[in-house]
């Protein structure tokens, strides 16, 4: 006969037609195995960021974590070789007139074997000095045969302006020499399997996306991001680079942390065809939900116009255009000037409302759910 400490958790003939899955001992998440005619059960709540391992895979002898593919032994939790002693704890099993009994004790321990963090996770502080800018160009183009380009143009001559007249540091970083990886999606899976640093960034040491965190989060005063418009939107490069960037975004979501507070950003867009305004609209909508402010008029664009394709003509116009270089020039120093103010008075520091934020729950819907419904007589 069972005793309490040992719950029923269903039918072994169904529990065992999944080699993974996650069963409940009350609140405690059970990964349950099925392998080689036995059943094993360990946590279901992995020692990386609590991934739930009862949705996880079985490869071999080991469970892994849908989330970032930790992996555990089926029955013993200990870690794969090499880390076992980052474990899991386990619970004893047995089958007795077709029911499948997990003991609600665990039998071992959970363990953590102490993980090196990322140098990215260190906490963003500006260092002293003088005011840094970073140029992003998303621009594609044939590394053996570069082309001219005119958001590069653009944003080449803005950081030379600003290096000089305000004797700023520039960095200018090319989206297209780094080799990294799109997003993976990890946030599809739960908020909380986005981490910073991002996981692939974590998982994969050759991941340059890293080059971008660390000028973004750790480096820049100002980010200058330049990008030409592709079928009405901003570069593929562009887009993949900001993808990865949900992880930055994500933080203000799950974990109400600015990992941006004096942050500056302005852009430079340039097309063939318009729509500038919706792909500047979509690129303020982003520095804007990472935390950046913006100066004055924070964009400065051109584009050709619908009824031309001389594309050749529309990079003499941009080569040759001394009010579009001066323009860019000048965004370039508004940035600077408005990350000036806030570095100076602190802006950015305090903490923020929530309220309307991304992912925060109305506090009307907590009252709604233990109060009288709104309209039902009280007498
Ligand atoms: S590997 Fe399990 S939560 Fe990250």
């Amino acid at each position: 006969m069972p005793t309490e400490s040992w719950i029923d958790v269903g039918a072994s003939e169904e529990l065992c037609q999944r080699p993974v899955q996650e069963v409940m001992l009350g609140k405690v998440k059970i990964a349950l195995t099925y392998r080689d005619g036995q059943f094993g059960a360990i946590s279901g709540v992995c020692n990386h960021v609590g991934g739930p391992l009862g949705e996880g895979t079985l490869s071999g002898e080991y469970v892994v974590c849908p989330w970032h593919y930790w992996k555990f032994h089926h029955r013993t939790g200990l870690g794969e070789p090499g880390y076992e002693e980052d474990r899991v704890p386990t619970h004893d099993v047995r089958v007795e007139n077709g029911r499948v009994l997990v003991r609600s004790e665990p039998s071992s321990k959970r363990g953590r074997l102490p993980h090196e963090p990322h140098p990215l996770a260190r906490t963003p502080n500006r260092m002293a000095g003088p005011l840094r800018i970073l140029g992003i160009s998303t621009t594609a183009m044939n590394a053996e045969h570069p082309r001219y380009s005119t958001s590069d143009d653009l944003l080449e001559h803005a950081l030379l302006a600003v290096a000089k007249s305000l004797e700023c540091e520039t960095r200018l970083l090319r989206i297209r020499d780094l080799n990294f990886r799109a997003c993976e999606g990890y946030y599809s899976q739960a908020a909380r399997a986005c981490t910073w640093p991002c996981s692939i960034t974590q998982m994969d040491p050759g991941d340059e996306m890293e080059k971008v965190y660390e000028g973004v989060v750790h480096w820049a005063d100002v980010i200058l991001v330049a990008t030409p418009i592709r079928w009405g939107a901003a570069s593929s490069l562009y887009q993949k680079m900001v993808e990865r960037m949900n992880c930055i975004q994500n933080q203000e979501t799950i974990a109400n942390k600015h990992l941006l507070r004096h942050k500056v950003a302005g852009f430079i867009i340039t097309g063939g065809q318009d729509n500038v305004q919706a792909v500047a609209g979509q690129m303020l909508g982003f520095f804007a939900e990472i935390g950046c402010q913006f100066p004055q008029f924070p964009f400065i664009a051109h584009s050709r116009g619908w009824s031309a394709e001389d594309m050749e003509n529309n990079q003499n116009y941009v080569q040759r255009s001394q009010s579009l270089h001066d323009g860019a020039a000048a965004l370039a120093r508004r940035c600077a000037e408005m990350a000036r103010v806030m570095i100076e008075q602190h802006l950015g520091e305090q903490a923020l409302a929530r309220g309307g934020r991304k992912g925060h729950e109305l506090d009307t819907q907590a009252q709604l759910r233990t109060s009288t419904p709104l309209g039902s007589a009280t007498s």
